[in-house]
């Protein structure tokens, strides 16, 4: 069994997918710049820094040892920096997956599984989103997810490439057995600045948006453990390995938080005061995005194990308190 190649590793949802990885028996080497993740996380198997839009470095990679797959979490991911510097989201993500996907061309490397985003569903987005509903990316962030999911099936049809794209909806949480978490300087996501918030190490958490139409004004999420997204991937690269067909899957559980409901949950788990202040809109958000997964249990054999709200964010409570303080501002 060749090598697994897992670019973006040492990235929050990479790092947990490299030690799943590892679990599962197979030998991995790491490429990450290091722009976002950490030297830290990058715990298991090997490690390259190193970018994924430089075909050299892309090339000494593949050439040095013998690649089976690869996984592609590589990518500038934040919705609000895209809409301000949408140029270095499509240079990064599209141009970073075009280099990758013609080095993997070059030295006959045809297995690919890519971090998608739930974030490619446009309206209606009432209901549970199955993987048929209408894709319309409301921001650059998810536009270039998507333009890479459709180089991906013309790659597929016109080289044999074999793809699987997963959408994920929210990761959360962090590794049961506390090795690896959530790091993401500066952060953005709910739970962590929810967490932080409680740690006394911000003021106060900001609700962008209390006038969307959902039951209590506020944004709507699915949110998905991070072990069992990283399980998602085992599970795919064993679909495309025993011959299984390229196609996208949603990786959620099906269940809607609202913004409240995530503080008041993350107040039930700490015990401490989250004091809250509302703020406007960010442009690209949704309402409300929660997925319909049945496609990947069917077909991938995937059974999330953390379904419970508070589950999840004590998993991320368990690795927060521990984490240094992050001191820059929102
Ligand atoms: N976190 C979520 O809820 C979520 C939801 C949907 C999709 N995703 C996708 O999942 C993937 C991982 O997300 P994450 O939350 O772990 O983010 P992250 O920022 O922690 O990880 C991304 C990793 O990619 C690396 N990277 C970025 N550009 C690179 C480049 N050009 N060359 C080499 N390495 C590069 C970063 O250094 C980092 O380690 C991303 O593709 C993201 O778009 C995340």
């Amino acid at each position: 069994m060749g090598q697994i190649l897992v670019t973006g590793g040492a990235g929050y949802i990479g790092a947990h997918t490299v030690k799943r990885l590892a679990k599962a028996g197979y030998e991995t080497v790491v490429l990450d710049n290091l722009s976002t993740g950490h030297r830290d996380f990058a715990r298991w198997g090997n490690f390259i820094q190193g970018d994924v839009c430089d075909a050299a470095v892309l090339d000494m990679v593949f050439g040095s040892r013998e690649i089976e797959a690869v996984v592609h979490f590589a990518a500038a991911s934040q919705v609000g920096e895209s809409v301000l510097s949408p140029l270095f989201y499509y240079q990064n993500n599209v141009q970073g997956a075009v280099t990758l996907l013609a080095a993997m061309r070059r030295h006959k490397v045809d297995t690919l599984v890519f971090s998608s985003t739930c974030a490619v569903y446009g309206p209606p987005f009432d209901g549970l989103l199955t993987e048929d509903h209408p894709i319309r990316p409301l921001s650059p962030y998810a536009h270039t997810k998507r333009m890479i999911e459709q180089i991906l099936e013309d790659c597929s049809r016109a080289n044999g490439l074999r793809a699987l794209c997963l959408r994920y909806f929210n990761a959360a949480g962090a590794d049961p057995e506390g090795e690896v978490g959530e790091r993401h300087l500066p952060e953005t996501h709910l739970i962590p600045l929810v967490l932080q918030t409680a740690l006394g190490q911000r003021e106060c958490i900001q609700i962008l948006g209390d006038d969307y139409d959902t039951p209590d004004g506020t944004a709507i999420r699915d949110y998905i453990h991070v072990q069992d997204l990283a399980d998602a991937h085992v599970l795919a690269l064993a679909h495309l390995r025993s011959g299984g067909a390229s196609g996208a899957y949603n990786l959620g559980n099906g269940l809607g938080h609202s913004v409240r409901q995530v503080v008041e949950a993350a107040r039930a788990v700490t015990g401490l005061n989250v004091p809250v202040r509302q703020a406007p809109r960010r442009a690209g958000d949704s309402p409300r995005l929660v997925g319909d997964a049945a496609r990947a249990r069917a077909e991938l054999g995937w059974r999330p194990q953390f379904t419970d709200i508070g589950e999840i964010i004590q998993t991320a409570w368990d690795w927060h308190r521990l984490e240094p303080h992050d001191p820059r501002p929102l």
